[in-house]
């Protein structure tokens, strides 16, 4: 049984929790956070407010940062240089000399790292993907990927709203889209940028060319409460291939189209979405990972390394 602790009990943590509770190899039974009132609700866990007490106290095989992203790298390191096999929350860091460094300190210490790009274990991004890959529907000629949303005024001590710790939209909204492109298309070359970065408003705008066809995407935070959208659309030879307004779906060419939506009714045959979580689907990778000493091989260093480049230059 794989010994989990988890560091940083805010927002997102609500989706690692439950996902780590559910695994049948492993078991959380550490909690950090700097403020005790977040972990009063997991009284079956050890909670600690200092990170070194618990890494000290505890015998962990993972540590699970949820930290914001600011503090990931440095983390990462100093819990792999104690021989604790690390996951992280995206990005790995703002800065793109700290993929080498963490990755070397996962090599020098024997053991694994991951950081957690949930798209790449998301069943409607990994559909695309196959999609890609098979030429099921012929070569891919185009594509849109957007993510929108209002501005996060929730996080602890403001930190999103700060672009020291969080790289505001291009590291913390895009870099979703970004690493997807990355790992399922290829490196790519911008095109076209375009950014309005104005005081609790960000917005930008992107052209990809991966050179037999180009991606435009948006991604933003609004000044209003505009409601969060991620979709994406793709335009293959003989469909097109949409995530949009809740539905997966894919049109063809005559005139037929069929829903893929996880709630779709009925059998859609064999490329049917599966009903699953995400936010576990990459945690139960990354443990297989740990339990069974495969390597972490869905994630390269240097498409980490590729997408903090674009985003520096945003
Ligand atoms: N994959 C996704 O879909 C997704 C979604 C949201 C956030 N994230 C990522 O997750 C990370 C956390 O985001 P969030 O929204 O949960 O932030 P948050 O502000 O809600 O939570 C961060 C938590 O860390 C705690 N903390 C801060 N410094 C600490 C320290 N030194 N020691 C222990 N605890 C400390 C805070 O008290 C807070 O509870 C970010 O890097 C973000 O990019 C990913």
């Amino acid at each position: 049984m794989l010994k989990v602790g988890l560091v940083g009990v805010g927002g997102i943590s609500g989706a690692h929790i439950p996902a780590w509770e559910e695994m049948e190899n492993a078991q959380l039974v550490a909690l950090c956070d700097i403020r005790p009132e977040r972990m009063e609700k997991y009284s079956d866990k050890r909670c600690y407010t200092d990170l070194d007490e618990m890494l000290a106290n505890e015998e962990l095989d993972i540590l699970d940062i949820c930290l914001p992203t600011y503090l990931h790298a440095d983390v990462a390191v100093k819990a792999m240089n104690m021989g604790i096999n690390v996951v992280t929350e995206k990005p790995i860091s703002l800065k793109e000399e700290d993929v080498e460094r963490v990755y070397s300190t996962a090599e020098k210490n024997n053991v694994k790292f991951m950081v957690a790009h949930v798209l790449r274990f998301w069943p409607e991004y990994e559909l695309l993907k196959e999609i890609y890959d098979s030429k099921r529907y012929g070569k891919l000629l185009s594509g849109t990927m957007i993510r929108l949303g209002g501005y996060p005024k929730w996080s602890w001590d403001g930190w999103m709203m700060d672009e020291k710790r969080s790289g505001l939209v291009p590291f913390d909204l895009h870099i979703h889209d970004l690493d997807f492109m990355v790992y399922a298309f290829g490196l790519p070359k911008v095109a076209n940028q375009y950014r309005s970065k104005l005081p609790k408003q960000d917005y930008i705008s992107l052209v990809y060319d991966f050179g037999e066809f180009s991606i435009n995407s948006e991604a933003s935070w609004y000044a209003a409460s505009y409601p969060f959208t991620a979709e994406f659309r793709f335009q293959f030879e003989d469909a097109i291939v949409a995530n949009e307004k809740g539905k997966m779906m894919i049109y063809l060419k005559d005139n037929e189209k069929i829903d893929l939506s996880q709630e779709a009714e009925g059998d859609t045959g064999s490329i049917n979405l599966p009903k699953s979580d995400a936010y576990a689907n990459e945690l139960i990778y990354f443990a297989d990972c740990v339990e069974n000493n495969k390597p972490v091989d869905k994630f390269r260093p240097e498409e980490l390394s590729c997408v903090l480049k674009i985003l520096n230059n945003l």
